[in-house]
């Protein structure tokens, strides 16, 4: 097992009825700023039960932080952050929310003259505005990390920023917003926190059975739930556990100690740069072909895989490795998720090159556990998507 050291300080308060509890979490004496997305939490109830928690507070609020959140939207709320004199933000919402919390967070104490370069040139934030969340949506585990994802559609760019001061001080993670979901959104926090799962698993035996055996539990639980999720939102207990599983597919715990992979969401950030596609269906779209052309490497994580979580005793090794690709494969189609690129763009044809030249400008040319797969593998890789 590799050295390691975990910082997770975030406190997660979880379970239904809980979101009265911002009543004594968010603190009193500063003034806040509520950030929330296009409107879902006025149609739930969540809006009137925040609202209601924070009666003897003094709150600010901005809305319309879009899904894959944007840069020029964000600026508009670092000016209220300064010219309001917040003291502390609250993000309700989903990852995007969240994100976007977490790099206003950043930028409202940046000393640089633009803001933008926290992600283009990869700024770590050591101290940030302090800010907590209420979870509208399991999926990205970016309640209980400290990395945010900022897209910039004018320049066709979404780039990934974080640092030990982006940690949300608070979640509160009611696995009763699971019953408004729809079931777009469903499938994708089941294949994102999945996919998570995987680029923290799916290396090379690295003598750390107990980080594989909790990757896998948490695998084998999306599997199992995911059926009641997709039908009956309304099924607390699956929810509860859906909401947990992407917390914990994210939030340090399983990868200490082991390498990681992470280059199908650098590739897959690409299609959403460029096409807009879901986050989680990008992942879907690339895992496959990733996988298969790193075969070589990864077949022992793989066949392992297939032996624990598919229960596949017999066959080589390659076959039970073939067997694990195209059962994950299965596993996305299964939430009703297509895993081709011309599912989603009739104008893919070239599209590769714009990823290896966009990837190529970002610095994004070692990826993998074994940092080997330079722009060029990856144009491969999503040719092999098309
Ligand atoms: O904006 P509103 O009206 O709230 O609607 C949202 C949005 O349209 C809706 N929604 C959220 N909660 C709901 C609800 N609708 C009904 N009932 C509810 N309770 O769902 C839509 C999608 O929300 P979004 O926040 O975009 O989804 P998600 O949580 O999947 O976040 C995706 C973003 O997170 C990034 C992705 O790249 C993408 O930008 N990621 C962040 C990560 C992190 N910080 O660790 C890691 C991930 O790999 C990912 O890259
Ligand atoms: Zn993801």
């Amino acid at each position: 097992m590799r050295n390691f050291e975990l910082y997770v300080p975030t406190k997660v308060i979880f379970g239904e009825g809980e979101i009265q509890k911002l009543k004594t979490e968010v603190p009193a004496d500063k003034k806040i700023l509520l950030l929330y997305g296009g409107g879902s939490i006025k149609k739930n109830g969540i809006y009137e039960q925040v609202i209601s928690a924070l009666e003897q507070h003094e709150v600010v609020e901005f809305s319309g932080i879009e899904a894959n959140p944007e840069y020029t939207t964000l600026l508009k709320a670092l000016e209220v952050i300064k010219s309001e004199n917040i003291g502390f933000m609250l993000a309700v919402g989903g990852g995007s929310v969240i994100d976007g919390v977490k790099f206003l967070a950043s930028a409202a104490l940046y000393e640089g003259d633009n803001p933008w370069d926290i992600l283009a040139r990869k700024i770590r934030t050591f101290k940030g505005l302090p800010f907590g969340t209420v979870l509208t949506l399991p999926a990205t585990g970016s309640e209980m990390n400290s990395g945010a994802v900022v897209s910039r559609s004018e320049t066709n760019e979404k780039l990934v920023m974080g640092g030990p001061g982006l940690f949300p001080k608070f979640s509160i993670c009611d696995p009763t917003v699971v019953r408004s979901i729809p079931t777009r959104q469903l499938a994708n926090g089941i294949a994102d926190a999945y996919t998570h799962v995987l680029e923290q698993y799916m290396t090379y035996p690295a003598h750390a059975p107990l980080q594989d055996r909790f990757s896998e539990a948490i695998l084998q639980t999306l599997i199992e739930i995911a059926p009641t999720v997709m039908k009956d939102p309304n099924n607390y207990k699956a929810a509860a556990n859906f909401m947990w599983c992407c917390t914990m597919a994210l939030n340090g715990y399983i990868q200490k100690g082991v390498p990681t992979d992470w280059s199908i969401h650098v590739i897959a950030h690409e299609l959403t740069a460029f096409y807009g596609i879901d986050h989680a269906r990008t992942l879907a779209v690339i895992l496959p072909s990733a996988y298969t052309k790193k075969f070589e490497q990864k077949k022992e994580k793989l066949a392992q895989y297939a032996e624990r979580i598919f229960n596949m005793q017999d066959g080589t090794l390659e076959e039970k490795a073939k067997f694990a690709i195209h059962k994950t494969e299965e596993f996305y189609q299964s939430l009703g998720i297509k895993t081709r690129l011309r599912d989603y763009t009739d104008t893919y044809e070239g599209f590769s090159h714009k990823v290896a030249k966009s990837l190529t400008e970002h610095g994004l040319t070692a990826l993998g556990e074994h940092q080997d797969i330079t722009p060029e593998i990856a144009a491969e890789i999503v040719e092999m998507a098309y």
